[in-house]
C-alpha cells in the first residue's frame, strides 16, 4: 500500500486508512444494516490484517463509543500506527452534544491520551457540528489545540469540516482537513484544490457513502467509489470503515490496482 505525506506534518500515511466507528458504536449510525460490535479477538485479527496489507492509519473519536478505549487496550503504545482522534463532539446515552470550549478541549485530549494509552497523538481534528464558521469565529477550540501542539502532546491539528468556507479556512490556518467526497457529493472540491496548492493534509471521510456506495445497497459500486476519490487532487488518505476482513482485503486490492494503473 502506497504511503503519502500528510501535507507538511512530516507524517506519512497509507492511502487507505481504517475508520473505527463500527468497533465502538452501533447506535445512531447510518449504515445500510445493523451490526454487533466485533469482539477483541476479531479486532486483533483485523488490525493485524490491516497492518500486513500496509495500512498504518487509524481514525477514531471520543464520539465513537468505546472506539478509543478499545484501540488503547488492543494497540497500546504502538507508535507504528498513526492515529487521528477528535475533539468537540460528545456521544452519551445515545445523544450527541458539542463543546468547543478551551477547557473542555484540553480535558478531551487528556482523556484521549489516557484511553489510547499514548504519550502523544498524531492528529486531532475538531469534530464539526455542521456550523464550521461559527466554531471557527466564535470558539477557542483552535487556540487550545495550538497550546497542546506547543506542549508536544499532539503533532498536528485541523478539522473534520462540513462546508467549503470552513474547509478552506482550515487549510489556510491548520495542518490537516478531513473532508467528505464521494460519488454523490463533490461540493468540497475547492477545499481539496486549495489543500493541494498549500501542501496541507487531506483525509477523505464517507468515501463509500457509509456503505451505501455498495451496489448490493443500491449504490454505484465500491470500485467506482474508490476510482472517483483517488482521482481527486491532493488526497493524502481515504478513511474507510470496515469490520469485515474480506471487505478490507478487497478494498486494499482495489486501491492498489487503481494506484498502479
Ligand atoms: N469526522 C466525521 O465527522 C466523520 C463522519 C463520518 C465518518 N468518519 C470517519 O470516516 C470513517 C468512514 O466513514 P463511514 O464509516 O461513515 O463510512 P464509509 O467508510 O464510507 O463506509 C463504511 C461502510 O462501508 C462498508 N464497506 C466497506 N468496504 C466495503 C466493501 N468492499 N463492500 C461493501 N461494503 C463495504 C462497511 O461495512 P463492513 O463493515 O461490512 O465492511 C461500512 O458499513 C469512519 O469510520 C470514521 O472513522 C468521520
Amino acid at each position: 500500500m502506497q504511503k503519502r505525506a500528510l501535507g507538511s506534518t512530516g507524517i506519512d500515511v497509507s492511502v487507505l486508512g481504517l475508520g473505527t466507528v463500527k468497533i465502538g458504536r452501533n447506535q445512531q449510525v447510518k449504515y445500510p444494516a445493523g451490526f454487533e460490535l466485533p469482539d477483541d479477538d476479531s479486532l486483533i485479527e483485523l488490525f493485524e490484517l490491516a497492518q500486513s496489507l500496509g495500512i498504518n492509519f487509524i481514525d477514531t473519536a471520543p464520539a465513537y463509543g468505546s472506539s478509543e478505549q478499545r484501540l488503547g487496550e488492543l494497540l497500546p503504545n504502538r507508535n507504528d500506527w498513526v492515529i487521528v482522534t477528535k475533539v468537540g463532539e460528545i456521544f452519551e446515552g445515545g445523544i450527541s452534544r458539542f463543546d468547543f470550549s478551551f477547557e473542555y478541549t484540553l480535558k478531551s485530549v487528556e482523556q484521549s491520551l489516557k484511553k489510547l494509552k499514548r504519550e502523544m497523538i498524531d492528529v486531532v481534528l475538531v469534530h464539526s457540528d455542521g456550523n464550521d464558521l461559527d466554531i471557527i469565529n466564535n470558539e477557542p477550540v483552535f487556540d487550545a489545540l495550538e497550546v497542546l501542539k506547543n506542549k508536544g502532546l499532539i503533532k498536528a491539528y485541523g478539522m473534520s469540516s462540513k462546508t467549503v468556507e470552513g474547509g478552506c479556512w482550515v487549510v489556510e490556518n491548520c495542518d490537516v482537513v478531513m473532508a467528505t467526497a464521494n460519488l454523490d457529493y463533490d461540493d468540497e472540491g475547492p477545499v481539496l484544490e486549495l489543500a493541494k496548492e498549500l501542501n496541507k493534509g487531506v483525509i477523505i471521510k464517507k468515501g463509500l457513502q457509509s456503505g451505501h456506495a455498495d451496489s448490493a445497497s443500491g449504490g454505484n459500486g465500491v470500485e467506482n467509489a474508490f476510482q472517483h476519490i483517488l482521482k481527486q487532487p491532493g488526497v493524502s488518505s481515504m478513511i474507510v470503515g470496515t469490520i469485515n476482513p474480506s471487505h478490507l482485503n478487497d478494498n486494499v486490492r482495489t486501491v492498489n490496482t487503481i494506484l498502479s494503473s
